[in-house]
């Protein structure tokens, strides 16, 4: 706002000045007519100059006051410059970041309204999640068949992955799904510029958060905080109704194949081939990643504890995660969106495979 109204100004002042500038020159080439051929008379140096009387009484006293004058612009005007141009780049700070959350906008949108559509999949412009039609075909017999995929909720996606690993998601998509390459790197249409701009995009739409600690102060990423009440207990009660309908045996069971917000809060979409089209094969059999079943988890972790922390934080890429396990950044944390409670009950699930 301030930035805005000091480049009103100034372009005030520069219109002045401009002005003043065309009217001088104006006069003075009026004035500079006259003389043409009576130089010889006229030259300013030929006239009489005024006397000792006048240089050193009101005229000498007039310059002083000019120079006190110019000086109190300077004294004056310089602090006040270095007293408003923090408060300025804030502003033109904040302004480029609105600007990236526009255009990023502006790419999200549906097809309709121009963009590449991620809204149309995802549901709508604030990312709930919703479902993409796609063929996946038989890898044995080719035959193809037309189904709905489910699109996850990317209003939670920092919740679980870093910015890096969004950024990697929208570069090279999930190539075996709907979700095709956007980044030039992985063969789409944008530079890394629009999606960046499509990050902060959907950091602007992410779910705000609950418990943030002191001094955390954006609730849309606050490292503390956790997915709001009403939507844990969502998760909670969804997962108890289908154990009370005998859909799954287990509490964890359940949680493992949640159908909320197309499977954001789930492991099922990425550890059970099918799962997000409908036609889920053996659960936890592996898909994206890999296989839980058979004590490879336990493998990994003959610890129950080390089990929870790793999905708590995820993968990091290149890092050690248990006892042979190197991350891909793939692997979502779910430390900030399931209870302590739920983080336990799907790690005993997943122990039981
Ligand atoms: C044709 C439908 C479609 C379009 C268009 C689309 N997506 Fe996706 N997207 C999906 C599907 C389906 C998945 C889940 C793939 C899977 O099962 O792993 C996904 C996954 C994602 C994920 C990872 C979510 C997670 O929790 O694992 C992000 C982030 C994402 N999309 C963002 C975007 C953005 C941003 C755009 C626009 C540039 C976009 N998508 C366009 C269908 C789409
Ligand atoms: C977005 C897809 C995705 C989701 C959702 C997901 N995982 Fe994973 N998971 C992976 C990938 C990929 C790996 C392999 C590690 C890597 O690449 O970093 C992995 C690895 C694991 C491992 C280690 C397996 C081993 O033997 O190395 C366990 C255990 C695991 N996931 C459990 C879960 C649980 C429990 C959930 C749900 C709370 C879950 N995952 C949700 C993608 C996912």
């Amino acid at each position: 706002m301030l930035a805005l109204s000091t480049t009103a100004i100034a372009w005030l002042i520069a219109v002045v000045v401009a002005l003043g500038w065309a009217v001088y020159a104006f006069l003075n080439l009026r004035s500079a007519r006259s003389e043409i051929g009576s130089e010889l008379e006229l030259a300013a140096n030929r006239k009489p100059y005024y006397d000792d009387e006048e240089l050193e009484g009101p005229r000498l006293e007039r310059m002083q006051v000019l120079g006190v004058l110019m000086l109190a612009v300077v004294v004056i005007g310089l602090p006040a410059y270095w007293i408003y141009e923090p408060s300025r780049q804030a502003g033109a700070e904040d302004q480029q970041a609105a600007n990236f959350v526009r255009w990023g906008a502006d790419l999200f949108a549906s097809t309709e309204d121009g963009g590449f559509n991620c809204a149309g999949c995802h549901g709508g412009m604030s990312g709930v999640g919703g479902v993409a039609p796609f063929n996946v075909a038989d890898p044995l017999t080719g035959e193809v068949t037309a189904v709905d995929w489910e699109a996850p909720a990317v209003n939670t996606i920092f919740y679980k992955f870093s910015e890096e690993e969004v950024e990697f998601i929208l570069v090279y998509g999930r190539p075996f799904s709907p979700m095709s390459p956007w980044g030039l790197d992985g063969g789409g249409p944008m530079n890394s510029q629009q999606i960046e701009t499509l990050i902060a995009y959907m950091q602007s739409i992410q779910i705000p958060r609950e418990n943030c600690g002191p001094g955390e102060d954006d609730p849309r990423s606050c490292p503390s905080g956790n997915l709001p009440a009403d939507i844990q207990g969502d998760i909670d009660t969804l997962a108890r109704q289908a154990v009370d309908a005998g859909t799954y045996d287990s509490y964890g069971e359940a949680l493992f194949n949640l159908d909320l917000a197309g499977g954001a809060y789930s492991c099922a979409r990425c550890h059970t081939q099918g799962w997000s089209w409908g036609s889920p094969g053996v659960t936890g059999a592996g898909g994206f990643g890999p296989s839980l079943i058979g004590g490879a988890a336990n493998r990994q972790f003959p610890d129950e504890a080390d089990m929870i922390e790793f999905i708590r934080n995820g993968s990091q890429f290149g890092q050690q995660y248990g006892i042979q396990g190197q991350g891909s950044g793939r692997m979502p944390g779910f430390g900030a969106m399931l209870t302590d409670e739920q983080l336990r009950a799907v790690v005993e699930y997943v122990r039981s495979l």
